[in-house]
């Protein structure tokens, strides 16, 4: 007789004898999970009641005799577990006992006992192997070639934001990915299909939008678990690589910046020389002209034009010098008020009111006033002409201790920023204005970047943009 044979229905069994071994039962039937639950002891007989399984019995509220004959009594026994092996024992419950209750004798009872033992050692492992999957981070499922999950640990769980229950024994795909066939990421190839196909450990990457909207990329690895040629079990395991893709994509965009920023440097010095002659010439002949000569507004043309592409130089060079900030400890809020004062008038002819909201107090930053002063101007700037007439533009600093930054927020009504230009936003040159250089935002990120900080923003077509600047502390 195994575990197994006692069958499903709850099974109440007797045990006379309450020793150590009677115990150890006790416990391992205690150890029983419901619905898994086969079998129960109702009663422990033995005429020593000071036993450890007897008392074990009593503090469970097992019933207890010391009268084996009253064991034989029990009419609603199934079977009967005989751990003392005393003949006279077994003889006289025999006779007592007119049902057919079946007896294990002390040999029986010792195999019994035995594969008990085995079973509390299949739980012990299987304890072992929840807590060690528990433990690794990565996601982890166990999924047969049928595509059902039979096992999940508790990190998946959370990241899944779902119980249990409620994931295995459903279909990988469906909980993974809300598919009604089996699928891999972006529809590509189902990992689990390839290592039951190729018997072989399967590597995708998976890139989804999650509740809150953001982009997250997943690494997953499928392993084949063989048994007797076959795949039995798929084990996936996958890893969160969002912040490393993110890093990538940040370096490689400041790879990009500072590539350009050499090539432009380059550019604009040899332009430098050619452009001083063109600008000084045009002006000699200007100054040589009257107002009223044909030929004058064609040159005061050159030379305003001229004009232009020296500022354009101007700014290629500021973008390519890269320079270094020259910190000191300053006060975000007495930059910032400055500036205000410095545009205000200027914007007020286009109706556009400045508001500053500074927080009644920010840390000490170390910045390079100029360079600071120069990233807000720009941005305001960008402000002032995305707006048309009449709006408002909101200066807003704040600090937030648990990140040690301080924020300055810079919220426009204007125009707002379309979709398909937001990733181009701080590349160099690019412009959507008719006589915009485009090195701005370039400019400015370039300046925040060697300040230790980052610099965002947010906007809708239509609605206004909010450009956020946020800068270390200490
Ligand atoms: N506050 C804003 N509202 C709308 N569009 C903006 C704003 N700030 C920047 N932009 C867009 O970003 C582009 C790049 O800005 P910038 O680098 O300062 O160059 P420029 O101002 O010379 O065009 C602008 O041409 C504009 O399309
Ligand atoms: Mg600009």
């Amino acid at each position: 007789m195994t575990v197994d044979d006692i069958g499903d229905s709850n099974l109440k069994v007797g045990i006379v004898g309450g020793g150590k071994r009677c115990k150890t039962i006790l416990q391992m039937f205690q150890r029983q999970t419901q619905p898994q639950r086969t079998a129960s002891v109702v009663i422990v007989a033995d005429e020593n009641a000071k036993g450890p399984g007897y008392q074990h019995a009593q503090s469970l509220g097992i019933d207890t005799t010391t009268d084996f004959e009253a064991l034989g009594d029990r009419k609603d026994l199934d079977f009967i577990l005989d751990l003392a092996g005393r003949r006279d024992v077994l003889i006289a419950i025999l006779v007592r006992k007119k049902s057919r209750v079946p007896v294990l004798d002390a040999v029986a009872s010792n195999v019994f006992y035995d594969l008990l033992n085995i079973q509390k050692e299949l739980i012990n492992t299987r304890i072992f192997l929840d807590t060690v999957l528990d433990s690794i981070q990565e996601g982890i499922l166990v999924i047969n070639p049928e595509y059902e999950i039979l096992r999940v640990n508790t990190p998946l769980l959370k990241k899944l934001k779902r119980p249990k229950e409620e994931v295995v024994g459903k279909y990988c795909y469906e909980v993974l990915y809300g598919e009604d066939r089996p699928t891999g990421p972006d529809e590509g190839m189902c990992p689990v299909a390839e290592v039951i196909r190729t018997h072989r450990p399967q590597h995708t990457k998976h890139k989804h939008i999650d509740s809150n909207g953001n982009t997250i990329y997943h690494s997953v690895s499928a392993y084949p678990v063989i048994e007797n040629g076959k795949v039995s079990r798929i084990v996936e395991i996958s890893r969160d690589i969002t912040g490393e893709i993110k890093t990538q994509e940040m370096l490689f965009e400041q790879e990009k910046l500072s590539s350009v920023g050499k090539l432009a440097a380059g550019v604009a010095h040899e332009i430098n020389n050619p452009l001083t002659a063109v600008l000084t010439n045009s002006m000699l002949l200007l100054e040589d002209l009257r107002e009223d000569d044909p030929m004058y507004e064609d040159i005061k043309g050159i030379t305003d034009e001229t004009l232009r592409c020296r500022e354009i130089v101007r700014g290629l060079l500021e973008f390519a010098r890269q320079e270094t900030p020259a910190k000191v400890e300053s006060d975000l809020n007495k930059i910032v008020s400055s500036v205000v004062g410095l545009v205000r008038k200027q914007f007020s002819f286009k109706n556009i009111t400045v508001e500053a909201n500074l927080a009644e107090e920010v840390p000490l930053t170390r910045l390079d006033k100029d360079q600071l002063q120069q990233v807000i101007v720009n941005i305001l700037m960008n402000s002032m002409e995305s707006i048309e007439r009449d709006g408002e533009i909101r200066l807003e600093t704040s600090y937030d201790e648990k990140a040690r930054h301080v924020l300055l927020r810079i919220k426009d009504t204007g125009r707002g920023i379309p979709e398909d230009i937001k990733l181009k936003l701080f590349d160099p040159f690019f412009t959507t204005k008719e006589t915009g250089t485009g090195l701005g935002l370039s400019i400015s990120h370039g300046i925040i970047q060697r300040h230790g900080g980052r610099i965002s923003f947010e906007s809708q077509a239509g609605k206004g943009t909010t450009f956020t600047i946020e800068l270390p502390v200490g």
